[in-house]
C-alpha cells in the first residue's frame, strides 16, 4: 500500500502511487480471473492482491529439492491448474529479491519467465521492492535488463511487463506509503494515473521527500550503509541458529532468513508445523512466521526476519532458540524448560490474536 508523491523526474513510463501492486491487477484483470505466484510467498499478497480485486491466485509450486527455484514445469503445471479451475490466467507475479526466500532471482529463472509470458500472451509484474538490498553475489538482475537483450527488443512482450517499487523497504519508510509502478504499456499507465487519485499524499511529505531524493551523496550513503548492516544482522543470525543445529536456505538479499525447522516436527505436517509455532511464540517468547502463512508446500520451514530488532535483541532470541532446541527431544516433543509457561501464556496471548496480522508482514 503506497501513497502518491510528487515524480521528480518525470517520464512516461513512471508513475507514482499507492497500492502499486493491487492496482496493477486492477488494470490487467477481471474479477474471477487469475494471477500465478511462486511459492513460498508475501503473506500480504492474499489481501492486497485478491480482497477487493476479486482475482484468485494460483500457486506455482517451488520447493526444497532446487532450492525454491522457478522451473518450467513448476509454471506450466500451475497455467494447467488455473485452467482446470476455469480461471482466465492474466498474469505471473514474482518478487525480485523474494521475500520470505531472501534470494535473488537467476537470468536462468528470469529468462523463464519472459519466454513463458511471451509464450502465453499474460502479463509479468515483477515486485521489486527489496532491490536496494542485495548484500552479497549473485547480484540483482531488473527485468528490464533481461528486456534489453536484443531477442525482445520492440517484440510485444515490452507490453506485458510492469515493475513494482517502493521506499518502504531500500529507504526503511514503510510509514511514508510511497511506491511507484514502471511500465512501458501506454494503456496500463493511464488507467493506473486514473486510479492513482483515490490515495494522494500530503503535499509536506512530497516536499520532504523529494528534498532527501536530490541528496545524492545522502541516499548513496543511506543505501551502503544500510546493506552492509543488513549483511552483518544476517550473519549473526545464521551464525546463531548454525550453532544449535538449524540451517537456512543460502540467501542473498532482503530481510528475512526462511529457517528450516524440519527436524523439530514432531509429524511431517501443517499440524505440527503450527504446533512448533505456538511454542515459540508462547512459551519461548520469540515470534518466526510459520511456511504455511507463505503458502510454502513443505512442512517444517519459517520467516525470520532480522531487520527489525537490535543486535543485543538477536543474541536474545539466539540464547532462548538454543533452549528451545536442548530441550526439543528426537520425536519432536519439548520438555518443560519454561516453568513461567502459564505466566508467559498470560501475557503473550494478545500476540496471537496478531498472529494474523502479522504474518501479513
Ligand atoms: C514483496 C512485498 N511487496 C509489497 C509489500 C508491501 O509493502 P508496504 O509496506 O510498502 O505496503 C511488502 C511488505 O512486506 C513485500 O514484502
Amino acid at each position: 500500500m503506497y501513497l502518491t508523491f510528487i515524480c521528480v523526474n518525470p517520464c512516461r513510463h513512471w508513475l507514482n502511487l499507492w497500492q502499486t501492486n493491487e492496482t496493477l491487477v486492477f488494470c490487467l484483470a477481471d474479477p474471477g480471473d487469475a494471477f500465478l505466484l511462486p511459492t513460498p510467498y508475501y503473506p500480504g499478497f492474499d489481501r492486497d492482491l485478491k480482497w477487493r480485486t476479486g482475482v484468485e491466485i494460483v500457486p506455482i509450486q517451488c520447493n526444497s529439492s532446487n532450492g525454491f527455484r522457478i522451473t518450467g514445469s513448476a509454471l506450466e503445471e500451475a497455467y494447467q491448474e488455473a485452467e482446470r479451475r476455469n480461471l482466465k490466467v492474466k498474469g505471473v507475479l514474482v518478487t525480485n529479491p523474494s521475500n520470505p526466500l531472501g534470494i535473488t532471482l537467476s537470468l536462468t529463472e528470469l529468462n523463464l519467465l519472459v519466454n513463458f509470458i511471451s509464450a502465453k500472451g499474460i502479463h509479468l509484474i515483477s515486485d521489486e521492492i527489496y532491490s536496494g538490498l542485495v548484500f552479497n553475489s549473485p547480484d540483482f538482475v531488473c527485468i528490464m535488463e533481461v528486456l534489453m537483450n536484443k531477442k525482445y527488443k520492440n517484440a510485444q512482450v515490452w507490453d506485458q511487463i510492469h515493475i513494482v517499487y517502493s521506499l518502504s523497504k531500500d529507504l526503511g519508510i514503510p510509514g511514508f506509503r510511497v511506491g511507484a509502478i514502471y511500465s512501458n504499456n501506454e494503456m496500463v499507465i493511464s488507467a493506473a494515473t486514473k486510479m492513482s487519485s483515490f490515495g494522494l499524499v500530503s503535499s509536506q511529505t512530497q516536499y520532504l521527500l523529494s528534498a532527501m531524493l536530490s541528496d545524492k551523496n545522502f541516499t548513496k550513503n543511506y543505501v551502503s550503509e544500510s546493506r552492509k548492516r543488513v549483511k552483518h544482522r544476517q550473519e549473526m543470525l545464521i551464525r546463531g541458529l548454525r550453532n544449535v543445529g538449524i540451517g537456512c536456505l543460502e540467501s542473498n538479499a532482503g530481510l528475512f532468513c526462511w529457517v528450516d525447522m524440519r527436524h523439530l516436527l514432531s509429524s511431517n505436517t501443517f499440524e505440527a508445523e503450527l504446533e512448533i509455532w505456538k511454542k515459540i511464540i508462547y512459551e519461548v517468547g520469540l515470534n518466526m512466521s510459520p511456511g504455511s502463512s507463505c503458502h510454502c508446500p513443505e512442512p517444517g520451514w519459517f520467516r525470520v526476519c532480522f531487520a527489525n530488532m537490535s543486535e543485543e535483541t538477536l543474541n536474545l532470541a539466539m540464547q532462548r532458540v538454543k533452549v528451545f532446541v536442548n530441550s526439543t527431544n528426537t520425536s519432536g516433543r519439548n520438555s518443560n524448560q519454561y516453568p513461567n509457561k502459564n505466566l508467559r501464556r498470560k501475557s503473550l496471548a494478545n500476540w496471537l490474536s496478531f498472529h494474523e496480522h502479522e504474518c501479513e508482514r
